[in-house]
């Protein structure tokens, strides 16, 4: 199967989920990742909103927001093309539609931050495999605004690289991807069922 079907057929199996799975799977992620020290720690958490019948992620914002802690969202970047930027995200937040219908921070109006300076950045996947290559919808966005990550001397405020926790389904793992030059992997995932880090190679 090539990447397009692939994308195609688990983003099939995604949005026939019922509201009751969802939410089953939305507690689970949240477990999943209190289980790990360093999304407890973190003071700088990079979220999405879900789409596509991406698993929920409501839950684990609400609950960074209880802990006091600050969420950020990605935004299409209005004069970078192909990259995303992080933007405060709290309930007061001015939200618009982009593009692809999905709601952001108004970019003019939000705090931003540099990718650098986030504890740990969540992302969206249409699959991953076991060791944390991650295939996306096929816009780049993620790989683009994280390849400062395999670059020497990145670390931001914090001496640390964010680290990158894909979300997703534990139906959306598959034997094996490919891996592209340009691929940023993961370095943990978090499911509803689990979460696992990644051998650092
Ligand atoms: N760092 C980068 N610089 C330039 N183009 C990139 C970069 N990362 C990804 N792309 C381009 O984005 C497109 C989609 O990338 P792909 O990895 O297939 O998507 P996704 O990660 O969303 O699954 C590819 O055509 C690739 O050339
Ligand atoms: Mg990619």
């Amino acid at each position: 199967m090539n990447k397009s079907e692939l994308r195609k057929l688990i983003r099939r199996k995604r949005r026939s989920l019922t509201p009751q799975q969802r939410r089953q799977a939305s507690h689970g992620l949240l477990t999943s990742l209190r289980q790990n020290a360093r999304f407890c720690a973190a003071q700088r958490v990079a979220l999405y909103l879900s789409n596509d019948g991406e698993i929920d992620t409501q839950g684990v914002i609400e609950d960074l927001w209880r802990r006091g802690k600050q969420v950020f969202l990605p935004v299409l970047h209005p004069v970078r093309k192909g990259h995303l930027s992080f933007i405060r995200y709290d309930s007061n937040t001015v939200m618009r539609n982009n593009r692809y219908g999905i709601a952001e921070p108004d970019f003019r109006r939000g705090k931003r931050v540099s990718a650098r300076y986030l504890s740990i950045v969540c992302l969206p996947l249409v699959a991953f495999d076991q060791r944390g290559n991650r295939l996306g919808m096929g816009g780049g966005y993620y790989d683009r605004t994280l390849a400062f990550m395999t670059q020497t001397e990145v670390a931001g405020s914090n001496g640390q690289q964010p680290e990158l926790v894909g979300c997703a389904y534990a139906f959306q793992q598959v034997p094996q991807l490919p891996a592209e030059s340009w691929d940023i992997g993961i370095s943990a995932i978090a499911t509803d069922q689990e979460f696992h880090p990644f051998q650092q190679t």
